[in-house]
């Protein structure tokens, strides 16, 4: 664990504290709205009560033209706030107070309180008109208008906002530490699987444990488990490779020591010569199983060991093979030859590996197939893009039904227990020519070969396009 792995609590954490504050900042801007509204409300209700108190007194006053001392009280008294009233009448005009307050916006009069705001210099202004008949003139109406600044209005919003912003965030801070303390105690869940995987012995590759796992963290442990089974099915084809390898090497191990002891035994030069010709053939297949082995390891290594497969020319490459192999077929009295373009075929691969591939199917045709025999190889490019490398001989060939099997591991037909030139094959040839096919995405078939006899070995490649 590094300290810059990213850790789940914090993760959590600041998945948890950051909608957290957002909602604080939206909690306070609600509450102060809401604070500016109910304010709204009982001071609108102030001043309408105030309008409607001042409508009674200029109708019971005799001058109309004056406010008198007890209505002025009423309207100035206030601490916070500049009041302003105007009444005016429809007939008469403005009667009392200050002629630059705006006449209500509703076009009619009503007989409902019309509330309007409105901006003088700095301050908003908050107005209330109500309307009231004259009652010294029956067919004249009384529209009394009082204005306050809104300042005592945001007062009290900033007061209650003052007094829930701490409680709010003291909420907050309380909800943090809750699911601090549940992210902790959650985690532990984990626990025992830890522990599990920890106590584990080396070899142990049994599925893990579900039952206390939480439901969240089963995928985990399926693809954990899915990966044990996996390096535990490697280990034991590893182990099986191992323990048919070692029996290959002491078959004609034991057959080279077996020589040794007769030549010991028998010391005359005939007896010796002969032990010598067996020991020669035993340890030139020995050689040729080592090898073979190293091939298909190197055919199994990991991707990267490699390189990536680059685009290359299967018809040059196999070509140059078919050339190089001449001389050596010409001594096995075999006729070697290539069919097919010249050059630009091109397949995604690896050079090393192809001809690994190619090597191990000519070496097969050559030494499975009849004396003065024919041996054709070809590269073929096909509808769709792909391409067929295919070899052919006209020997023995395979029984057809042994065909499937050809490829396995150390396989060999009964009967050619030892080649035409008295070798001993190894069994991996085949196998090593799946592995490579299988790495370039191709597959491998098997046939009947040259005219009806024979094996023929066809490795189909796939188009360029698809194989990446
Ligand atoms: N062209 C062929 N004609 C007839 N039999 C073949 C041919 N190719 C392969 N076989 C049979 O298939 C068996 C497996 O071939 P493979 O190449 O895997 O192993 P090998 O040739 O015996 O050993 P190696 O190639 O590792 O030295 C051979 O032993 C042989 O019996
Ligand atoms: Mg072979």
């Amino acid at each position: 664990m590094t300290h810059n792995s990213p850790s789940l609590r914090r993760r959590l954490l600041l998945f948890v504290a950051l909608p957290l504050c957002a909602v604080l900042v939206c909690g306070a801007a609600l509450t102060y709205w809401l604070a500016l509204t109910y304010a709204n409300r009982v001071y609108d209700r102030w001043l309408l009560d105030s309008a409607r108190a001042l409508g009674q007194l200029v109708n019971s006053d005799a001058g109309r033209n004056e406010l008198s001392d007890q209505a002025r009280i009423l309207l100035q008294y206030d601490p916070f706030d500049r009041v302003v009233y105007a009444v005016r009448s429809t007939r008469y005009g403005l009667l009392a107070g200050d002629r630059t307050l705006p006449q209500p916006k509703a076009a009619a009069p009503q007989p409902d309180p019309v509330y309007s705001s409105f901006r003088v210099g700095d301050h908003t202004m908050r107005m209330v008109s109500v309307l009231i008949t004259n009652q010294d003139d029956p067919r004249d109406t009384l529209v009394v208008s009082a204005a306050e600044t809104v300042r005592k209005r945001h007062l009290l919003a900033r007061e209650l906002l003052t007094a829930t912003v701490p409680i709010e965030f003291a909420l907050i801070v309380i909800a943090m530490a809750l699911v601090w303390f549940g992210v902790n105690h959650g985690l532990r869940v984990l626990d025992p699987l830890t522990r599990e995987i920890r106590l584990r012995h080396a070899g142990d590759l049994s599925p893990l444990r579900t039952d206390d796992v939480p439901l969240e963290v089963q995928p985990l442990v399926a693809t954990i488990d899915a990966l044990l089974s996996r390096v535990e099915k490697m280990l034991a084809q590893q182990q099986r490779f191992i323990a048919d390898a070692a029996h290959q090497l002491r078959t004609p191990l034991a057959g080279l020591r077996l020589q040794a002891e007769r030549a010991l035994a028998d010391p005359s030069p005939g007896t010796v010569r002969d032990a010598l010709t067996h020991v020669e053939r035993l340890s030139a297949g020995t050689a040729r199983a080592a090898g073979q082995l190293l091939a298909l390891a190197r055919a199994q290594a990991p991707d990267e060991a490699i390189g990536a497969a680059k685009p290359l020319d299967l018809a040059e490459l196999v070509r140059d093979e078919v050339a190089a192999r001449v001389p050596e077929a010409l001594a096995q009295h075999a006729d070697l030859g290539y069919s097919g373009p010249a050059r630009g075929v091109r397949v995604l691969g690896d050079a090393a590996l192809l001809r690994e591939l190619l090597g191990n199917l000519i070496d097969n045709a050559l030494r499975y197939g009849r004396l003065n025999g024919m041996v054709t190889v070809s590269v073929q490019p096909e509808a769709a893009g792909e391409v067929v490398l295919m070899v052919a001989d006209d020997g023995n060939g395979v029984p057809e039904p042994l065909w499937p099997r050809l490829g396995e591991r150390f396989f060999r037909v009964d009967g050619s227990a030892s080649d035409r030139i008295g070798r001993e094959g190894s069994g991996l040839g085949l196998a090593i020519v799946r592995e490579i096919a299988e790495r370039h995405g191709a597959t491998v078939d098997f046939g009947l070969g040259l005219e009806g006899r024979g094996l023929r070995v066809e490795v189909r490649f796939p188009a360029m396009a698809a194989h990446v």
